[in-house]
């Protein structure tokens, strides 16, 4: 086909053309979708030259941002609240299994197992103590004995330990817990605070940008993962907080919200049957 006189639609159709023969037909499915819309984009905003070139040297400088103990490309991600939206596709929520929400750039993998009981301050930082407890259900409410619950969470400086090395000795604030035979776990850790999002990198400068602000609500994250039952990743969020209707990756739901006051909190978690 000539490329002379060609529309809009005819070079997209040209395009689509080129993807048709992968061999994996899901990758020739989404990508085929996302060159669609992205064409759609620019169409619709008129993107100028140099539009584009502004939006690829930010994704350049996004990829340049991320080592080992940073990923930029994930924060922007939640912070355009597609993190969010992957969570919610993927959780086709049934009545009454615990809501999902973001994962975030700060999980780290191989946190050290620990005892009922025991807790996952390793760094003593200040802050109120708080006894966190609670069970592990199926849908029919009967417990799940031997399910593990990653948690992790930020020190009362508002700052993970991968972000304070001065400060934190790597795996404060995280830990992995089995429930017992009936279903029932319990650590100890700090109340948590509000904190920000990073915002010393190009998606802190989109934020200041378009006027945003870069607030979490203070939480304690989960995964929670038992044979038999989807994993779930989500939050338990601090009633206290003040930025529950501002959290900068759209990831509060008003069932994750729990009373953190008087130096306990019950977190109840109902998981899913599933692969
Ligand atoms: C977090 O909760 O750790 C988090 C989530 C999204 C972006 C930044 C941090
Ligand atoms: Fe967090």
């Amino acid at each position: 086909m000539t490329a002379l006189n060609m529309t809009p639609a005819q070079h997209l159709a040209e395009v689509q053309a080129s993807l048709a023969g992968g061999q994996d037909a899901r990758l020739v499915e989404v990508l085929g979708a996302a060159v669609r819309h992205l064409h759609a984009f620019v169409e619709e905003v008129g993107l100028t030259r140099e539009e584009w070139l502004a939006g690829v040297q930010f994704l350049t400088a996004v990829g340049q941002r991320c080592d080992d103990l940073r990923q930029e490309f994930i924060l922007l991600s939640d912070t355009l609240g597609v993190s969010m939206l992957v969570e919610m596709v993927a959780q086709a929520q049934l009545d009454g299994a615990t809501e999902p929400t973001v994962l975030g750039p700060f999980h780290v993998p191989g946190a050290p197992r620990r005892a009922n009981g025991s807790s996952i301050v390793d760094s003593e930082l200040g802050g109120e103590p708080l006894l966190v407890h609670g069970a592990v259900r199926t849908l029919r409410g009967e417990p799940i004995g031997g399910a593990t619950l990653d948690v992790w969470q930020t020190a009362p400086n508002g700052l993970y330990d991968v972000q304070d090395e001065a400060n934190q000795a790597p795996m404060n604030l995280r830990g992995v817990f089995s429930t017992t035979d009936d279903g029932r776990y319990d650590f100890r850790t700090v109340r948590p605070v509000d904190y920000q999002v990073p915002k010393d990198g190009p998606v802190g400068r989109l934020l200041a940008a378009a006027g945003r602000e870069a607030w979490r609500p203070a939480h304690v994250h989960f995964v929670v993962a038992a044979p038999g039952y989807k994993t779930l990743t989500t939050h338990a969020f601090d009633a206290g907080s003040a930025h529950l209707d501002s959290d900068a990756v759209f990831g509060v739901r008003s069932s994750l919200v729990v009373d953190m006051g008087g130096g306990e909190a019950t977190f109840d978690v109902v998981l899913e049957p599933g692969p």
